[in-house]
């Protein structure tokens, strides 16, 4: 696949990877739907910073999550969690980072909610090498806000959540952050772990 080269590519050279259509339509439209559908039954819950004992709701973040192997998810997100783990196969062999698994949760940030700026490396555990955040909102209006800012030395670089744009990024180098935005804002943050 020419678009993994690509990829590896700009990670290696920025830390930083952009993809259009890396997903097929289908699928994105399936997993909006499906979350959708798990948030309208009340299935995803406030998420929290850290995890075990140091897991905790501090404000840091105002989405609601739930992660993609739950069984009252639907098949898009089996198939989606099978095309993440083909990606993981052949960014491996292109870039030798060592990907044993990978984890993937739906998000939804409610309007006026963000994230504030942080690293996807927890200080308990430092499995997390590539993060990748896939966006689900169809007809995003260029003033909504919501963006993904990242944040290099040489200053900060927004991406809009549209439907079709992967980011990915090196877990422990990249920082950024959710912009609050003026509607609500689907997405799946997926991390590839590598063995601890
Ligand atoms: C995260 C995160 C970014 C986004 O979940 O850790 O930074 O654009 N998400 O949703
Ligand atoms: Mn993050």
């Amino acid at each position: 696949m020419p678009a993994t080269s690509a990829i590896a590519d700009s990670l290696r050279l920025h830390g930083v990877a952009e993809a259009q259509d890396l997903f097929p339509m289908h699928l994105l439209q399936a997993l909006r739907q499906d979350a959708l559908a798990l948030h309208a039954a009340g299935r995803l819950r406030e998420a929290a910073t850290g995890r075990g004992t140091a897991r905790q709701q501090t404000g840091l973040r105002g989405d609601s999550t739930l992660w993609l192997d739950d069984p009252q998810c639907g098949d898009a997100a089996a198939d989606f969690l099978s095309a993440l783990d083909g990606l993981r196969l052949q960014l491996n062999r292109e870039l030798l980072l060592g990907l044993h698994e990978v984890e993937a949760h739906y998000a939804l940030y409610p309007a006026g909610a963000g994230y504030v700026r942080h690293r996807d490396r927890f200080h308990d555990d430092d499995a997390r090498v590539l993060s990748l955040v896939c966006y689900l909102n169809p007809d995003w209006p260029d003033g909504a806000g919501g963006a993904l800012r990242l944040h290099f030395p040489d200053g900060a670089h927004d991406m809009a959540p549209r439907l079709g744009t992967t980011v990915l990024f090196l877990s422990d180098e990249i920082e950024h952050e959710v912009l609050p935005a003026t509607q609500s804002r689907l997405s799946i943050a997926a991390w590839f772990r590598r063995r601890t």
